[in-house]
């Protein structure tokens, strides 16, 4: 098989037998476009990297030198912020280098701002330590600007932290320079420190351009703590590996210390797999994974824009965009609709806050088959009710 037609091998009759839990949640002839994890196979390389490790018995304790220094490369040369393999950390994912951040610099009766719609880990780890969570609006009918004078006026004494996520989901938007710029401000003029997520760097279209916030000056990158990882790119999230980064040394020993016990990084497999993942090897696939979503794309924008009372605007990142449905119903009464009469398993967008209620998150993430019949089957449902 050619290195683009893997992304369009996709069949449901195969996925249904996986472990996947986006195949086996719903019954089996449910076509799952929910979860953000994508219907492609593992690249060649990563699969041999974890059997040379297992060949080589690499299953015991051991250094995780090797594995910092290609993340300090790495962040060094793509994210263009200036770091050592002093200034990281290796976790689990991203959400533990958000759990890490929010609980390492917020506690009771701390401000922290959120987007709304927003990814859900921000606010569930904001009221596990009992923030206050300040609600950051982004608004459809303006294409999801981050608008920095809203910010601006919910920035007050008890802000400790900014959540970014960029490029973000579920909007799909990809942060512009100026609005990274005025957000870095902002943090620096209040001395706020900064939660942010860049887990969809490599997921953008036409040529959109990834900034990390930490790369904009050197106070701002002291203020900001960046996750990153590896699930949303090569679809291994079941490897759990991700790393975190901050150039302000007395920040990351909070994180040492909450981390003491518990969080000691990933398995030795997954940094096998890592040292690939960071590497130019794997560069064919990022590229040809975003030609492929491309085109997926085009054709759910194009199809789905079809049918009435639907509005698909175009995005510019991530595969996980959120879809507006004008009909009577809630974003829950919605996806349940779905799920019983077409057999398609979405996201409601409520999950994703309160500006959510009337979208719907769809994973586009699969081969033009599944989303055809996905498409077809949304559409014979939607024929039944009658949109606003
Ligand atoms: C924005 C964002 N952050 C974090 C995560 C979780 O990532 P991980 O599997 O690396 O913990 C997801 C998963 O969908 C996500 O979309």
């Amino acid at each position: 098989m050619s290195k683009i037609d893997i992304y369009n091998s996709a069949r449901a009759e195969d996925w249904v037998k996986s472990t996947h839990s986006k195949w086996t949640r719903f019954p089996k002839d449910v076509i799952p476009l929910w979860i953000a994890s994508p219907d492609f196979p593992i690249a060649p390389e990563i699969k041999n990297a974890i059997i040379t490790a297992v060949n080589n018995d690499d299953v015991s304790y051991s250094s995780d030198s090797d594995t910092k220094q290609l993340i300090a490369e790495k962040i060094q040369k793509f994210n263009n912020i200036p770091v050592t393999p002093e200034d990281i950390m290796i976790i689990q994912g991203v959400d533990p280098g958000l759990w890490l951040t929010i609980h390492g610099n917020c506690s009771v009766g701390d401000e922290i701002i959120v987007n709304d719609p927003m990814y859900g880990t921000f606010r569930r780890v904001a009221e596990d330590v009992k923030a206050k969570v300040v609600y950051w609006p982004l608004e459809f009918e303006e294409n999801y600007k981050f608008d920095t004078e809203k910010l601006k006026n919910i920035i007050t004494k008890k802000t400790k932290l900014i959540s970014i996520c960029n490029p973000h989901n579920p909007t799909g938007r990809v942060m512009t320079k100026d609005e990274l710029k005025s957000i870095a401000d902002l943090a620096v003029d209040h001395k706020i420190k900064l939660v942010v997520d860049e887990l969809w760097e490599d997921i953008r279209f036409d040529e959109k351009k990834h900034l990390s916030i930490a790369s904009i000056n050197p106070e701002v990158s002291e203020l900001s703590t960046t996750s990153w990882g590896c699930s949303k790119t090569f679809g291994v999230a079941g490897l759990q590996i991700g790393y975190l980064c901050t150039t302000n040394k007395s920040t990351l020993n909070i994180y040492k210390k909450l981390s003491s016990g518990i969080q000691r990084g990933t398995t030795s497999l997954s940094r096998a797999a890592a040292n690939v993942m960071l590497s130019e090897k794997l560069d064919w696939w990022r590229i040809n994974m975003v030609k492929h979503l491309t085109k997926i794309k085009e054709l759910v924008i194009k199809r789905m824009n079809e049918i009435p009372g639907i509005d698909f605007r175009d995005f510019e990142g991530t595969y996980v965009p959120f879809c507006k449905f004008n009909y009577d119903m809630n974003s829950r009464e919605m996806s349940n609709y779905l799920l019983k009469e077409a057999k398609v398993a979405i996201s409601a967008g409520s999950g994703f806050g309160s500006r959510g209620e009337t979208f719907q998150r769809i994973n586009i993430a699969t081969s033009t088959n599944i989303m055809n019949e996905a498409i077809d089957r949304i559409e014979n449902a939607l024929q039944k009710l009658k949109p606003l």
